[in-house]
């Protein structure tokens, strides 16, 4: 038997979340347990194949009210065998949308057994006026809270049995090709932290732009000097309408 924690997390709120519910399930279980952390490109490259009696506690951040695309076709190479699952959303406070419908059903039909699901809150990838600091103390006890119950039935085997919110059709892709943000020169002092955090190897030996970027912010608050900052008017855009509309904090939400 494995547990296995499984996060997209460009800017690390994710990571924070499915590590503090992982470590419930870890602390009960004391068996083989590894991360796989799907930021990485290369850990997209290879299939993940699990068995009945496994645990897989997975979570990706919201893009647009959806999973992001490169997690969506990671997921779709899964072979779940039974495998019980947790689902966990992290969104940016405005909404979650279809994200965490479409997480649990693409788990059940690459054949995971999903007996709990999750939302919960980072600080926003475009703007840090917009969920600041989160998760914060709170979130990762309700995190503790939730993976207690989430264990309860992952132990039951029962499926999820609240519906969970959002419509199907999912609601639609709007494929947009992101400005990379650009990096100050006087600020950057070359130390490739930008490179390695780039889920998609966006940026060159030269620090160019190879024309694939996804808008995730990790180069943004991945460099130590703060010396890339998004110039992108798309994402300038919405970064005002969410400072603007959606500073109400919002609260996580369990599904059991
Ligand atoms: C391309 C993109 C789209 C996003 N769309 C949403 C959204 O629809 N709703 C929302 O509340 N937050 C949205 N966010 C914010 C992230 O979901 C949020 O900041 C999350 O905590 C990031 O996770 P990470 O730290 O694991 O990368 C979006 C972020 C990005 C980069």
């Amino acid at each position: 038997m494995k547990l296995v924690m499984m996060y997209f997390s460009p800017t690390g709120t994710t990571k924070k979340i499915v590590a503090r519910v992982g470590k419930v399930f870890f602390e009960k279980l004391l068996c083989d347990t590894r991360p796989v952390d799907l930021t990485k490109l290369a850990v997209r490259m290879r299939p993940c194949v699990f068995e009945e009696g496994d645990v897989l506690v997975f979570g990706a951040p919201v893009y647009g009210g959806r999973i992001p695309a490169v997690v969506r076709d990671y997921l779709a190479t899964l072979q779940g065998n039974g495998a019980r699952a947790v689902a966990l959303s992290v969104y940016g406070n405005r909404d979650f949308d279809d994200a965490l419908l479409e997480t649990t059903d693409l788990l059940s039909s690459q054949g995971f057994q999903v007996c709990a699901a999750g939302t919960f809150v980072g600080e926003h990838s475009y703007t840090s006026k917009v969920g600041t600091g989160r998760p914060d103390a709170e979130d990762l006890l309700a995190a503790d809270a939730f993976g207690i119950a989430a264990f309860e039935k992952v132990v039951s085997g029962k499926k999820i049995q609240k519906k969970i919110p959002g419509n199907f059709p999912y609601k639609e892709v709007v494929a947009k090709q992101r400005v990379m943000p650009p990096v100050d020169a006087e600020k950057c002092t070359r130390c490739g932290a930008c490179i390695a955090a780039c889920p998609v190897c966006n940026i060159a030996a030269d620090l160019s732009d190879c024309g694939r970027c996804i808008g995730c912010a990790a180069c943004v608050k991945g460099c130590p000097q703060g010396a890339r900052s998004f110039r992108d008017p798309g994402v300038l855009s919405i970064a005002k309408w969410l400072e603007e509309n959606c500073a109400q904090r919002r609260s996580p939400k369990f599904y059991l």
